[in-house]
């Protein structure tokens, strides 16, 4: 419920952590930013907590969520990399805000339309052929490590129609990284100005120029070339002769690199842990395999299969929730705002961790447990919409989610039918803060052809 200026004005502050003086929770947060996350909801659904960076304020129930995304998205303004002073300040879509924003979304939309994805399938399925012609059986391989690469493969084939060289490959990775780095709230250098010359700044700067290079240097081939090319880029270059929505120079180059990063590292974080737990599943990737025979034969999966991959998609939902790739969305109130009777002013960001709300049990039942089949009809009953909110909500929702989910689907049945996977080890699952969720440790797997 909205109040008006003044009554929000004497409404109080929420509860919260209190933390160490000047410090705040810093301490808690950088030490393991997931358990914090747990111990931030023993407080209720309005939770304000200080850190060295600033003031937040976590939304914990569902019905915030979707007011925050969808009912009011104008009086909560996105957060973008800017905001956290890494040094860097991209106009891609991921960051920039109000008419900017509108007019790139509106310009990129077209590459995302139902009937543009099922142009991306086929090159999405001869990827992930080429990729596991490569595995060898009784091989033990790193997930991420081979997801990474692949949904790079398929992303960069599909959205630029462009063969990425390793040496690319393996600049993107590490910029990836770098990046996730710079943004980690673990990392304590996060919590020192971009512009101080410590080493983890540095490496950033250095690795950052030379992505950004590379990029240049794409852009322009494509520019060279005699081929108009129908993907995203053609549509971004196509976009800067128009009358209509233009792009600058900057926001294209800028949004060469956003699309990488955005649909890269998120994809295949969602099919690492997907694997994952069928690893340690047996029955539910039998199930899966069982529904492939029956939908897919033994043709080549194909966009047409998969609106009837009921089982897989149930299996991929279940994995987004346990594991959401971005584990946290974070929002500025533009005004003071009330929830549950508290007062929320515009300088505490407001968080909504999709990692702590996917998993509360007031909205699942034994919400630890990875049950494909809570995602039946009868079990979703009652269910608030936004308890489960992986691809965000609202006009700012993922442009590419339809993109990602076709390939988890695609992926899913190309691999899970050549090979069978060895859980390795047992790690305990902990996850490195950043903006995305990735393991701190390896999660590997040993893979039998079948
Ligand atoms: C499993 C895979 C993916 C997950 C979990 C995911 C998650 C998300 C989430 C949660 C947001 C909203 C962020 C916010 O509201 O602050 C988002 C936005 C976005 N995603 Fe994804 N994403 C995935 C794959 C992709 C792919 C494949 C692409 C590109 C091909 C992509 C491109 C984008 C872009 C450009 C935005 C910004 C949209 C806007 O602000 O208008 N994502 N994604």
């Amino acid at each position: 419920m909205t109040t008006d200026r003044a009554d929000t004005d004497s409404l109080p502050s929420p509860p919260g952590p209190t933390g160490l003086p000047l410090l705040g929770t810093t301490v808690s947060l950088v030490r393991d930013p997931f358990g914090f996350l747990e111990e931030v909801g023993s407080y209720g659904d309005v939770v304000q907590y200080r850190t060295v960076l600033g003031d937040f304020t976590a939304l914990l129930h569902p019905d915030h969520v979707e007011r925050v995304l969808l009912r009011q998205p104008d009086r909560f303004q996105q957060v973008g990399i800017t905001d956290f002073d890494v040094g860097i300040d991209p106009e891609g879509l991921v960051d920039v805000r109000g008419e900017q924003w509108h007019r790139q979304r509106t310009v990129m939309q077209p590459a995302f339309t139902m009937e543009r994805i099922r142009s991306y399938a086929d090159a999405t399925v001869e990827e992930t052929a080429d990729t596991i012609a490569e595995w060898t059986d009784g091989e033990t391989i790193t997930l991420e490590e081979a997801f990474s690469e692949l949904t790079l493969r398929i992303l960069t084939r599909s959205l630029f129609d462009l063969e990425v060289e390793s040496d690319d490959a393996d600049l993107i990775a590490r910029t990836a990284r770098v990046l996730n780095e710079q943004l980690a709230v673990g990392n304590p250098s996060v919590f020192l100005p971009s512009w101080l010359p410590t080493p983890s700044n540095r490496r950033f700067e250095r690795t950052y120029g030379e992505f950004v290079d590379r990029v240049d240097a794409m852009i322009a081939n494509r520019r060279a070339s005699d081929d108009a090319g129908d993907d995203l880029l053609s549509i971004l270059l196509q976009a800067q002769t128009d009358e209509g929505a233009t792009l600058t120079e900057r926001e294209l180059r800028d949004n060469m690199l956003t699309f990488l990063f955005a649909g890269h590292e998120t994809t295949s974080l969602g099919l690492t842990y997907a694997l994952f737990l069928l690893a340690r599943h047996e029955e539910e990737l039998e199930r899966l395999r069982a529904e492939h025979r029956e939908v897919i034969g033994d043709d080549d999966p194909a966009f047409e299969h998969v609106p009837r991959l009921i089982r897989t998609e149930r299996v991929i939902d279940e994995a987004l929730r346990l594991y959401p790739p971005v584990p946290v969305l974070f929002r500025e109130p533009t005004e003071t705002v009330a929830f549950d009777g508290f007062r929320v002013a515009p300088d505490s960001t407001v968080t909504l961790p999709q990692f702590t709300i996917h998993r509360d049990e007031r909205f699942w039942d034994d919400p630890l447990a990875f049950d494909p089949d809570r995602w039946r009809g009868e079990r979703s009953e009652g269910r608030p919409e936004y308890a489960y909110f992986p691809f965000g909500g609202g006009p700012r929702h993922c442009i590419g989610m339809r993109f990602a989910r076709l390939e988890l689907h695609l992926v899913l049945a190309v691999v899970c039918r050549r090979f069978d996977f060895e859980a390795v080890g047992d790690p305990d699952l902990e996850f490195d803060p950043g903006v995305t969720l990735r393991p701190s440790e390896p999660l590997r797997v040993r893979i039998r052809a079948r």
